[in-house]
């Protein structure tokens, strides 16, 4: 075991691993940009406040999973533990909602919760996320949600499962909450902890518990659903409309309340056949009444996040090949001193030609070298030594047919552009 590992939960991703992930990075910020989304980058840590206000008290997250540290000026900072906060912040602070009437959004950001880590659980995960403010149109839930979708098929998660409610708003909701404490009034002493805590300050959250006997005791408890409002009622006929008319389809999920207070009507989640306990890769919901509780005007609001870590997880397991870019188009290997100069000078002309090239810097045998080239998956080796130096050319090697041709030199970069 090295002196030091990564903390508890968290991880390196290697370079073995980087390109898949910059592809899946690549893929969402180009559908983004298809649905002019743009990009907002917001700071890793915030005003405590910000969440403790504004994502639920009673909320895991709030309660029992933030990192929280003094700053040195004796300021409660937190390191963002979601993105949607962060960028309501921004978006109120810089007065976004002044400029456009719709506002979208898109972020990739690492995100910190004091979990128990487990597999597809970290303490520090990368969230893929939008948000679109300044619209209550059900279109744009549906907007949101099959943006979510065409990323998750285009890059290879052809199977989910998209569980969609709605929780109502603060009209219906408490006439909801009313029947939810009378339902679970005679279960209380048997409910979870936490769960007697939240049935006394916020009921809705029994129905986040991931406790098997909590849930097992909160089956047939009523549903948001059979307590919409009119307005409710009327938005979520229409999400459903439209993603069956965008051919998207979902199953209605009475019990998906979503980690955070924030939200309001549609709630969905998207769900991975292929991950075991923590098989969300992506949820979110609207949520219209949050800018103006972090103090910007009435603006309503509909985003996702969508979990990096468990994607490229749930790709592995699926075992989907990512047309990622592995290895380089040309090895320069220099022989003895001159041959090493050489080949110094011409990886930089090769390079400014865009062409992926790389040397060896440890005075290796050509022998060595060539095992160096096979290892870094380059297509040729251009191979330098006195005699190829004085006649000015160069002997490629194919490493796919083994190969070898004298190429001269003015010649080089259009045969190996070409490859
Ligand atoms: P969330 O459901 O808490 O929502 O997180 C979004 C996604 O991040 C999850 O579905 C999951 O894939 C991933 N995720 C969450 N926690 C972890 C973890 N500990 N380890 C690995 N992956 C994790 C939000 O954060 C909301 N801000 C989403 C949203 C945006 N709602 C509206 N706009």
């Amino acid at each position: 075991m090295p002196e030091y590992t990564a903390p508890r939960g968290t991880r390196d991703i290697l370079p073995s691993e980087t390109p898949k992930w910059q592809y899946l990075e690549s893929v969402f910020r180009d559908i983004c940009a298809l649905c002019d989304y743009k990009e907002i980058r917001t700071p890793t840590f915030e005003h405590t406040e910000l969440f403790t206000r504004n994502l639920g008290e009673t909320t895991d997250v709030v309660s029992k999973e933030m990192y929280t540290f003094i700053s040195r000026g004796n300021k409660s900072l937190t390191l963002r533990p979601e993105g949607t906060a962060p960028v309501i912040r921004a978006y109120v602070q810089h007065n976004l909602g002044a400029g456009l009437p719709v506002n979208k959004l898109y972020y990739i950001g690492r995100s910190f919760r004091y979990e128990r880590p487990q597999a597809g659980r970290y303490r520090e995960h990368t969230q893929l996320g939008v948000e679109a403010l300044g619209s209550a149109d059900p279109a744009i839930d549906a907007e949101v949600i099959s943006l979510a979708a065409h990323f998750f098929k285009t890059v290879g998660v052809k199977q989910f499962e998209l569980q969609l409610n709605s929780i109502g708003c603060p009209e219906c909701r408490p006439a909801y909450r009313k029947a939810l404490v009378v339902f679970a009034e005679a279960k209380v002493d048997k409910l979870c902890a936490t769960c007697a805590t939240r049935y006394e300050q916020n009921p809705l959250r029994m129905l986040d518990c991931k406790v098997p006997e909590c849930k097992a005791l909160l089956v047939g408890a009523p549903k948001m659903s059979d307590h919409l409002c009119e307005d409710c009622s009327g938005h979520f006929a229409k999400v459903q409309g439209y993603l069956t008319k965008f051919g998207i389809d979902f199953i209605l999920d009475p019990s998906l309340v979503r980690g955070f207070d924030y939200y309001t009507k549609t709630a969905f989640e998207f769900v991975s056949g292929e991950l075991g306990a923590q098989n969300a890769i992506g949820g979110g919901g609207r949520y219209d009444n949050l800018v103006r509780e972090v103090g910007g005007s009435e603006t309503p609001g509909i985003g996702f996040g969508l979990g990096l870590d468990r994607l490229a997880m749930t790709l592995d397991l699926l075992g989907v090949e990512l047309p990622v870019r592995d290895g380089i188009t040309a090895f320069v290997a220099g022989l003895g001193e001159v041959g090493h100069e050489a080949a110094v000078e011409l990886v930089r002309s090769l390079r400014m030609e865009g062409i992926p090239t790389d040397m060896d810097y440890t005075g290796r045998s050509l022998k060595a070298q060539m095992k160096v080239a096979n290892k870094l998956k380059a297509r040729y080796v251009v191979i330098l030594g006195e005699d190829e130096i004085r006649a000015v050319v160069a002997t490629v090697r194919d490493m796919k047919t083994s190969e070898q041709n004298s190429v001269p030199m003015m010649d080089l970069a259009k045969a190996l552009k070409g490859a």
